[in-house]
């Protein structure tokens, strides 16, 4: 095992060069990971990237999910996920097959009538259910999932991806608060479902409260996995990348992050002038927090961990990657 920094970072660049690799980062990943990352990006850009980059490896740090992706657009290259439990526990919330069918209103919601489903429902259920009516599939799922649903999306394009389907539904799975904020910008009827992520499901409305007591100027941009209460008192709603974006581009020198912190290193080191609050300090996702510098380089000499989709699964899969690609 190699302890001098310097030293294992020369070795991860060597290994690179001599296996064609490209290192592909979530902007969730550890600061030092992102710091020796061809490219950082959010969901989509990573994989217009993975689809796209003349290479003969991929070793993507990020979580499972995004590592499937990868390897169902480009089954020609050898994709790699370093650390093999870095899951997405909310891909985990949605199956495509299993047991009995129950569901519940959900209250509150504007955009009626749209339910929630509890977690032993599964796909085929809600599909079963609304004949006909397309399945937006969040990225966030598994390759069977994807190939189950007409068109995948990402926090990046939802709503864009909603408005280019035919039909006045949809069935968007598995994260409610994203399909919850796509029904708040669409004249769809949105049927959603009963996932979300447990790092951005814990802010509340008394954390957004303390926010603008503690920084009254600053402008507080939330990711839509948050809870519809906190994205309707949000001055910004958009994936990782967006922003970046929005920080970059804005007149403003104050920013509240209402997602993971390990955006906060892009959004530090690209704007050096400006300052950022996490809404929450916790906002820590463990499971991409996994991959560190030392399971980069196990990954290479190891040539692990392999991620690939058996082809039955991966060509409906990449079906809904492609639309998503073209449509956004
Ligand atoms: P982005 O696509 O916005 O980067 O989000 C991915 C994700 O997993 C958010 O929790
Ligand atoms: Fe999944 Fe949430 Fe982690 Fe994103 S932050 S990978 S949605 S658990």
């Amino acid at each position: 095992m190699i302890s001098d920094l310097s030293a294992l970072r020369d070795q991860i660049l060597r290994f690179k060069e001599e296996k064609r690799a490209v290192i592909l980062s979530h902007n969730y990943q550890r600061d030092e990971v992102q710091e020796i990352a061809d490219f950082v990006g959010d969901s989509l850009e990573l994989s217009r990237i993975a689809a796209t980059r003349d290479c003969d490896m991929i070793v993507f740090c990020g979580v499972h999910f995004m590592a499937e992706s990868a390897s169902i657009l480009s089954p020609e290259k050898t994709v790699l996920l370093p650390e093999q439990e870095a899951g997405c526990p909310m891909a985990d919330m949605i199956r495509v097959d299993a047991p009995r069918p129950v569901r519940k209103k959900f209250p509150g919601f504007e955009n009626p009538p749209a339910y929630v489903y509890p977690p032993e429902f599964t796909l085929k259920d809600i599909k079963g259910q609304y004949p006909g009516v397309p399945v937006v599939a969040y990225v966030n799922t598994t390759a069977e999932v994807k190939a189950e649903s007409d068109i995948c999306c990402t926090s990046a394009n939802v709503v864009r991806v909603i408005e280019s389907l035919p039909g006045d539904s949809v069935i968007c799975v598995p994260d409610k608060n994203l399909s919850m904020w796509a029904a708040r910008n669409t004249k769809k009827r949105v049927i959603a479902w009963d996932g979300y992520c447990n790092v951005h499901e814990r802010v509340t409305v008394q954390d957004v409260q303390k926010a603008r007591r503690e920084h009254p100027q600053a402008v507080l941009m939330a990711h839509p996995e948050c809870r519809i209460e906190v994205l309707e008192r949000a001055d910004h709603v958009t994936s990782t990348s967006g922003m970046l974006r929005f920080a970059t581009t804005s007149p403003q020198h104050e920013f509240v992050v209402g997602t993971e912190i390990g955006l906060m290193h892009r959004l530090r080191k690209e704007n050096p002038h400006k300052t950022f609050y996490p809404l929450r300090k916790d906002m820590v996702c463990p499971n991409m927090k996994k991959t560190t510098l030392q399971s980069i380089l196990r990954a290479f000499e190891e040539n692990t961990f392999v991620v690939q989709v058996p082809e039955p699964i991966r060509i409906p899969a990449k079906r809904s990657l492609d639309r998503m690609l073209e449509v956004a």
